[in-house]
């Protein structure tokens, strides 16, 4: 089954969806944008919100978040309990955020990076998989640190 991933971005991250939906797409890939739409100012916490709810709502999806630098989205999806968001500017980093932090978010900064290493790096945060085992339980403490 395609592996369904939601996609959005502010207006500081507009530029590099663009540039990285194509290098996304693929025939195991289901993905959904949920805009911006264009380059006019919007509030990044709309975005966020709007994704990591379809996130949530569709076990084993994964989302893509785009602001100017990915801090702001980074900060915004992580007050929703349940989602894990990564900012990640190394392939190594999407890597692991899968495998020992279960991320199920990834962030990624319009204007910090280039679109050839931000495919690279949503490629591999898409193509990663959680290594359970010892991790498990770590994650499982969010939910009861956190509430
Ligand atoms: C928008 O100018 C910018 O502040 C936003 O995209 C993001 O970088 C915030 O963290």
């Amino acid at each position: 089954m395609a592996l369904r991933v939601f996609i959005a971005s502010d207006h500081g991250g507009f530029l590099l969806k663009t540039q990285l939906l194509p290098m996304i797409v693929a025939p195991d890939m289901d993905v959904i944008d949920l805009g911006t739409c264009d380059d006019k100012s919007v509030d990044y916490p709309d975005f966020a919100m709007l994704l990591c709810r379809r996130v949530l709502d569709t076990p084993g999806s994964l989302g893509i978040l785009i602001c100017g630098t990915g801090i702001g989205m980074s900060m915004a999806a992580n007050r929703i309990p349940g989602i894990r968001a990564a900012l990640c500017t190394d392939s190594y980093c999407a890597r692991m955020a899968r495998a020992h932090n279960n991320a199920n978010v990834l962030c990624l900064g319009g204007r910090v990076i280039g679109p050839n290493l931000a495919g690279d790096i949503a490629r591999t945060f898409l193509s990663s998989g959680f290594e359970g085992g010892r991790h498990e339980q770590r994650i499982a403490r969010f939910d009861a640190c956190f509430k």
